[in-house]
């Protein structure tokens, strides 16, 4: 960029050195011939006298002669109508006969009043008639320039050589200013993003306290590199959370397992041996329903701990192209036969041009039994849940089609604390529930590469949806909540 810069620079002060020179000189020549009219006219007026006087002493013209030659720093010359000299301000040109260039310039002054002419480079000759036209005498005045010319081109070579140390000079204080002011500046920006770029957040540039615009880049580079450090260090914080919590969830997971293999077995002895005991108690016992609710307990508690199990030792999702439709019809037949006292009417509204889909059919039917016996849970007496299934070809802009999946009911709904906390493991508003239900849930469709939601509405129902990709996910995400 610089050296085009300094180019057209060096060019353009060239162009306008040899121009204002070149109008110099055409301005010379013009004064030359001016000075040839402005001459001849002198000479005529301080000639004519003398030569129409034939008694004129031939000393007295020469005087004249000389004293015009000198004023005018010219040769003159008087001629006769043939063009010879008559007398010469030198004289050893007198009685010759002149050039034909001048005679011929003579004849035509002879005809009209002074011509002039340019002749050679350095010289300028005027003829001029003098005294009466009966006579024809003409003086001829020949102008040496050749001086003035000599003095002009020095002064040409001088204004060129200072015009060009000065360019040079001008060419290295540029360089000099743009070097200092531009290069090194990017030159150390370019070094500190490639140093950032490796890695190293704790770089900044040395001229951000500049007050010009490369000071105002230097100054958005460090807020830059600032900033990407404070989200690199959340990022990282947030890391050894996620690893800490990794690391808590491995470990509920051994207790879990060891829990449940030390729970599971004795207490399925204790509901048989309830079952046993209950069997032969009259059934106008009033321990009979004592020993029911023991019952009921037990299976709460195997449930608590295959949940926590569950959820503690997380399976990869196999995945198979399948039609969802169908897996959520096994879902929906369980929980609309489940006998609990209310009315609830499940309302299925499944696309059937829904493309079949890459999942893991147990999976995706355990997040839909979850939201359907959640749906239930909310429901009071009576009410309606609806399950609705459509394709989405372009859910915004670049993202890849989807299959959306919605389950929403007409139930007592949630507050918007409840919302925000409903996704973390062991919320729950309910007696017997361990609040790992949507926890699984969202884990479940993370690993799937797709995306849980809700929106509720106190009083008026709960509305989850859930968004599955129809291309198959290339590397499994698992999401530690
Ligand atoms: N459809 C819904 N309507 C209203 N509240 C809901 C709904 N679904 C979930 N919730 C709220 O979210 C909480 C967490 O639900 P989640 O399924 O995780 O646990 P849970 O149902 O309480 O217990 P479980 O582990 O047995 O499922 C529920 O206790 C309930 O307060
Ligand atoms: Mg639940």
């Amino acid at each position: 960029m610089i050296v085009p810069l300094v180019g057209t620079l060096l060019v353009g002060i060239f162009l306008l050195t040899y121009d204002a020179l070149a109008v110099q000189r055409r301005e010379l020549e013009q004064n030359m011939l001016r000075e040839g009219e402005i001459y001849g006219l002198l000479a005529e007026h301080s000639l004519s006298g003398l030569v129409k006087n034939p008694t004129t002493p031939v000393e007295q013209l020469h005087e004249r002669l000389s004293l015009l030659s000198d004023t005018m720093r010219a040769k003159l010359t008087l001629l006769d109508a043939d063009g010879n000299v008559l007398h010469s301000s030198a004289m050893e040109d007198e009685g010759r006969s002149t050039s034909p260039e001048i005679r011929a310039l003579a004849r035509e002054a002879r005809e009209r009043s002074p011509a002039i002419r340019r002749s050679g480079r350095y010289q300028m000759v005027a003829v001029s008639p003098v005294g009466p036209a009966a006579l024809a005498r003409v003086l001829a005045i020949e102008l040496d320039e050749s001086e003035t010319l000599a003095m002009l081109d020095a002064t040409r070579r001088h204004i060129i050589t200072v015009a060009a140390t000065w360019m040079v000079l001008l060419t290295l204080v540029v360089l000099g200013v743009l070097r200092v002011l531009v290069h090194q500046p990017v030159l150390e920006l370019r070094h500190k993003i490639s140093r950032a770029r490796r890695g190293d957040w704790r770089v900044a540039v040395s001229f951000a306290d500049r007050r010009d615009e490369i000071g105002e880049l230097g100054t958005d580079f460090n807020d830059m590199v600032r900033q990407l450090r404070e989200n690199c260090q959340q990022c990282e914080h947030l890391h050894n959370i996620h690893l800490q919590q990794a690391a808590h969830l491995a470990s509920i997971g051994e207790l879990a397992a060891g829990l449940a293999h030390e729970i599971k077995n004795p207490l399925a002895g204790i509901a048989g041996a309830i079952d046993i005991i209950r069997d032969e108690l009259p059934a106008s016992d009033a321990n009979r329903a004592i020993l029911g609710e023991v019952q009921n307990e037990c299976k709460r508690i195997k449930k608590t701990i295959s949940d926590l199990l569950n959820y503690a030792t997380p399976q990869p999702p196999r995945l198979q192209t399948a039609s969802l439709n169908q897996t959520l019809e096994h879902a929906v037949q369980m929980v609309e036969h489940q006998s609990d006292g209310k009315v609830v009417r499940v309302v299925r509204d499944l696309d059937p041009a829904l493309p079949a889909l890459p999942h893991d059919p147990d999976q995706i039917e355990q997040v839909v039994r979850n939201l359907l016996i959640n749906a239930r849970d909310a429901i009071s007496g009576s009410g309606e849940i609806r399950v609705s299934t459509r394709f989405v070809p372009s859910p915004a802009a670049n993202r890849a089609p989807v299959v959306e999946l919605v389950v929403s009911d007409s139930g007592a709904g949630m507050t918007p604390e409840q919302v925000a906390r409903i996704f973390r493991p062991f919320f729950t508003t309910k007696q017997s529930g361990s609040g790992l239900g949507l926890a699984v849930c969202k884990r479940i469709v993370d690993q799937h590469g797709g995306a849980i939601s809700v929106e509720s509405e106190m009083a008026r129902g709960s509305h989850f949806v859930i968004r599955l990709p129809v291309v198959p996910v290339a590397e499994k995400v698992f999401t530690l909540v």
